[in-house]
């Protein structure tokens, strides 16, 4: 069997025939044939906007490797730094380039104290910390005006280097801010999640100190979050870099993306759910609620996954180890209920609707004390490094600029008329 597809034009008559390459087929290849005709794909459904090697996703067999590695075994075996050199890299750091990577970012975390206080300040008390985190990131690009030479290498990594170590640092500061607490500065003898967790939650003692199974899990949600391929915010970075944006500028459109609720804010969405169905005996009812078309089951089905999410498993085991420290969320009971009545209904299983990674996300996010206007904020700090993983393969691509065509749909040509005469 021929691993291509012929199109023929009907009003010539002509063929063509495209190879199938890496599961799809060249648009340069269609437009010879038939130029000037495009696709109508408004939310990219159909089109693949980019031919990338860091992320694999099979949403119908549940898989989900960075660099070819599963994501069972970097949760398990990883750290959140490794996995971001892996992102960025393409390959498992040796110990010694782990050792001067982890000392690269730990030492940029520190960001300019005038510009903290004149970008926070300037701020209503009550600002959202996505808001801030947004905004504080576009105005880092005019701290360093040398990101703008994208085109150097090494001032390219320096700039990775200080938005990896600097976005836990902007986002504690933001939520700080927001709640009227005063910043607390990053402590380098921390590692990366334990240092995010002192400059959220270190109050007056003279060290932070939490246990390891509390650190452990956010860095496992950190892993989780890193990277999904060609997702909203992905394309929103790689569209704007394609203009040769700098970084922080190209991130800040990545933050602004994932500011929506359609994207980084369901976990959120099922928090609300939970407490609304409020007890373990309400979730035959609630099920039967959404089977007639009264809501949705947050947390459940994916645009891509059409199987258990694989990120749910992990988490859901994570979400274990930190209730044997924190004591059970009480809203866990009710979660495990609506996953076994949904799993065992034929509405969801016919519809290939499972647990998706925010399902259990925003139980473990409550039990280790983060609030729910922080949970884009911590989407946004480890997706970073996937975020600049794709801008730096993109470039290194000698992609052109995103520009995509349109279909007119509005009036022809018409006479300006006065506005008296209107
Ligand atoms: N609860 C109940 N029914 C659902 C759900 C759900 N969570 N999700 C989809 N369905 C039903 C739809 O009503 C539809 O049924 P129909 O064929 O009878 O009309 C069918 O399943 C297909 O639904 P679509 O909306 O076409 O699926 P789509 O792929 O567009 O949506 C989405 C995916 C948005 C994630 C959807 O499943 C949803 O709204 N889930 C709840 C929100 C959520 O958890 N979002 C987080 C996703 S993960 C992430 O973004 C990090």
């Amino acid at each position: 069997m021929s691993e291509s597809i012929t199109i023929t034009d009907n009003r010539t008559g002509e063929s063509l025939e495209i190879p199938i390459v890496d599961g799809g087929v060249d648009a340069a290849e269609w437009r010879k044939l038939v130029p000037g005709l495009w696709f109508f794909d408004p939310s990219f459904s159909t089109t693949a906007a980019a031919s990338s090697a860091i992320t694999e996703l099979d949403g119908e067999n549940g898989i989900l490797r960075y660099r070819g590695y599963p994501i069972e075994q970097l949760a398990e075996k990883s750290t959140f730094l490794e996995v971001a050199y892996l992102l960025i890299q393409g390959e498992l750091p040796t110990t010694d380039q782990l050792a001067s990577w982890t000392h690269e970012v730990t030492t940029h975390t520190y960001v300019h104290d005038d510009f903290r206080k004149r970008v926070f300040d300037a701020y209503h008390y009550d600002a959202h910390p996505m808001g801030l985190l947004t905004s504080s990131v576009a105005g880092l690009s005019t701290f360093y005006p040398e990101a703008k030479e994208i085109d150097d290498p090494d001032i390219r990594m320096q700039q990775i280097i200080r938005l990896i170590a600097k976005m836990p640092t902007l986002a504690a500061s933001a939520y700080r801010f927001s709640i009227g607490m005063p910043y607390v500065f990053p402590d380098n003898d921390l590692d990366y999640a334990t240092n995010f967790l002192s400059m959220m939650f270190k109050v007056a003692e003279p060290r932070f100190e939490c246990p390891e199974a509390i650190s452990r899990a956010l860095d496992i949600l950190f892993i989780l979050h890193a990277d999904h391929e060609q997702n909203c915010s992905t394309t929103a970075a790689r569209v704007v870099g394609s203009s040769h944006a700098d970084p922080y500028s190209t991130i800040a459109a990545a933050c602004a993306a994932l500011y929506g609720p359609r994207h980084g804010g369901a976990n959120e969405a099922v928090l609300r759910m939970l407490k609304g169905i409020g007890s373990y005996e309400n979730v035959e009812a609630f099920i039967d609620s959404v089977k007639h078309g009264d809501g949705r089951l947050m947390g459940f089905g994916h645009r891509v996954y059409k199987h258990y999410d694989p990120r749910a498993t992990i988490i859901k085991k994570a979400a274990y180890e930190v209730f044997d420290v924190t004591g059970q969320n009480p809203l866990l009971d009710i979660a495990l209920k609506l996953e076994e009545v949904a799993l065992a209904d034929d509405y969801f299983v016919s519809r290939k609707l499972y647990p998706n990674v925010d399902f259990y996300s925003g139980l473990i996010y409550e039990a280790l004390g983060f609030t729910k206007e922080i949970f884009t904020v911590l989407f946004a700090i480890p997706r970073t490094a996937g975020w600049l993983s794709h801008w730096s393969e993109m470039l290194e691509q000698d992609s052109r600029i995103a520009r995509p065509r349109q279909l007119y749909s509005g009036v022809g040509v018409r006479d300006y008329v006065d506005i008296a005469d209107r």
